[in-house]
């Protein structure tokens, strides 16, 4: 059972299990799910926009009615700081989830937005990809861990490194799909090629059901040839998966993260939130 969540009194009696209208929880609608859809952001280049991603689409759909879970996968730990939590023991945190097999229930906390929660990560989890090496079913761990909280929530989104290591892995294994940002710049689908491959083995090995969630293209510049370019191969390349929904490159975005707030919150007109509030309908819309 979740400590905290519980403690907080939002424990599972809170999902929701009809559809309800448009109101008070803003633009998007509500869409209820039976099974919470574990989702990873992945792509081993650095700083394309998988945090940005994993908050903002968070706090969106969250801000619809459904109820989030961000886990965060990074020993550099910005989903964490970027909804405003600090101070993070590493016994509350990822860490002893992914090596040690513990349970993910008692290191949920709650974040200052409504119906969305955070399992934290601390720097120590850079040690986890070693101490893991050895260990018998060491891709498994985060997808039993996640077991028994899964489904108090709609969604789980798991913010990934950028690597393809132990850590993706194990979102990887633990995910039903995958969410890839793609920055609008020079070389943005140089290295796809390895992430999809490490999506078949993993699809092979251990996860058959793993699914592409979308191709989402992120700090988009329509002044820019460039941006544009991107576009396109990225269309061309993975068709249909490429969400309809670009994220534009926006000052707030990038100031959010030092309010500890995601940008849904801290400026909810701004065109980067209104941007991942589309995002979110497109994929609740998706399924
Ligand atoms: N649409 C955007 N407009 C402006 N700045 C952005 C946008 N998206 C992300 N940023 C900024 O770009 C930087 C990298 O973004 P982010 O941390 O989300 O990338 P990442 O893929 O998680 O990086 P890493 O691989 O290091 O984990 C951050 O400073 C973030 O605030
Ligand atoms: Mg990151």
């Amino acid at each position: 059972m979740n400590r905290r969540v519980a403690a907080s009194g939002v424990g599972p009696t809170a999902r929701r299990t009809a559809a309800e209208p448009d109101g008070e929880h803003g633009v998007l609608g509500r869409v209820s799910r039976t099974m919470g859809r574990v989702i990873a952001i992945a792509n081993q280049k650095g700083g394309v926009g998988k945090t940005t991603t994993v908050v903002n689409l968070g706090a969106s759909i969250a801000k619809s009615g459904l109820r989030v879970l961000l886990l965060d996968l990074d020993p550099q730990s910005n989903a964490t700081s970027g909804v405003g939590v600090s101070g993070v023991s590493p016994d509350d945190s990822t860490y002893p989830i992914l090596v040690m097999g513990h349970p993910v229930a008692p290191i949920i906390r709650r974040t200052s937005c409504e119906r969305l929660d955070l399992a934290p990560a601390t720097p120590e989890l850079a040690a986890a990809e070693l101490e893991l090496v050895d260990q018998e079913g060491r891709e498994l761990h985060l997808r039993s861990a996640l077991e028994h909280v899964r489904n108090e929530y709609d969604y789980v989104l798991i913010d990934c490194p950028p690597s393809l290591g132990l850590l993706t892995i194990n979102a990887l294994v633990a995910a039903d799909s995958v969410l890839i940002p793609l920055q609008c710049e020079y070389y943005a689908l140089e290295g796809l090629g390895h992430l999809m491959d490490t999506v078949r083995r993993v699809r092979e090995r251990l996860n058959p059901c793993l699914d592409v969630e979308g191709v989402l293209l992120t700090m988009f510049d329509g002044r820019l040839n460039l941006s544009m370019q991107v576009a396109e191969e990225a269309r061309r390349h993975f068709g249909g998966k490429v969400y309809a929904t670009m994220i534009p490159r926006n000052v707030r975005i990038g100031e959010a993260p030092s309010f500890g707030r995601p940008v849904v919150a801290y400026d909810p007109a701004c065109v980067g939130a209104v941007s991942y509030e589309n995002l979110a309908r497109e994929i609740l819309a998706n399924g």
